[in-house]
């Protein structure tokens, strides 16, 4: 819940203007508030890079649900991707596991890539719960889906504690963690689980994202404070290189 429609464009433009910096195989999304939906996907145009992705959908189809805005209506501006879960939602808003299946479910209809985030919170790390925490998060949504689905889905791993926080977690408990990810979805979901793109998202910055990309099983970032700056946003994403 960040920058006016005025602020939002130009943070747009500042991403739009440097996209060329970006090694050509980096897929770039950017996920503004629902308001800055339509203009910025005016904005982006016919270019490939970004695509564009809502920070939520709801979990209900259409109808009376004032406030709320439908999978298909994202995907008619047109919109491609919908982050789901992420550790705000579920913490302020309630979103349960069950919420989130209905969601993603909705989401695939609507032919809108789903950004899952799983994590646990500080305690659960330090109570050595991450690895379950983070395995009902997987087993109650994503596993519930056919493969068919689930090949469209990307995950992101939030330890919650790194959000927001200026913490980051090493490169190896990223891994880790990404590694116990992806095994656990290839119980269900065999070889597909190899090409699920697994982002990890908490503190990212300049400094610390080509060391975190490099691990084996870490595909990308999902980047909170660091995207509402577009030099830091085109240096994270060119850390790829
Ligand atoms: P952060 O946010 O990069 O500001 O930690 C990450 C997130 O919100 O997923």
């Amino acid at each position: 819940m960040n920058t006016t429609l005025k602020e939002g464009k130009k943070l747009i433009e500042e991403i739009l203007s440097g996209t060329d910096r970006i090694p050509q195989d980096v897929t770039l999304i950017i996920a503004p508030p629902f308001t800055h939906l339509c203009p910025a996907a005016r904005l982006i145009g016919n270019r490939r890079n970004p695509a564009l992705a809502a920070q939520n959908s709801a979990n209900r189809e259409s109808g009376a649900y004032t406030g709320e805005v439908s999978a298909s209506m994202l995907a008619s501006i047109p919109c491609s991707h919908v982050i789901l879960g992420h550790s705000e939602r579920r913490e302020y808003y309630g979103e349960t596991n069950e919420i989130l299946l209905d969601k993603i479910r909705l989401a695939l209809a609507s032919r809108l890539r789903p950004i899952f985030c799983v994590g646990e919170v500080l305690a659960e790390r330090e109570g050595s719960m991450h690895f379950q925490v983070v395995a009902s998060q997987l087993r109650e949504v994503l596993c519930q889906l056919g493969p068919e689905d689930f090949k469209k889905v990307i995950v992101a791993y939030e330890p919650v504690w790194a959000i927001g926080t200026g913490k980051t977690a090493t490169a190896e408990q990223a891994q880790e963690m990404h590694a116990f990810i992806r095994a656990f979805l290839a119980g269900t979901f065999g070889d597909l689980a190899a090409s699920t793109p697994i982002l990890y998202g908490g503190s990212c910055k300049p400094s610390n994202a080509r060391e975190i990309f490099s691990q084996p099983d870490v595909d990308g970032g999902l980047i909170g404070g660091a995207s509402l700056k577009a030099e830091d946003f085109l240096a994270i994403a060119g850390s790829f290189a």
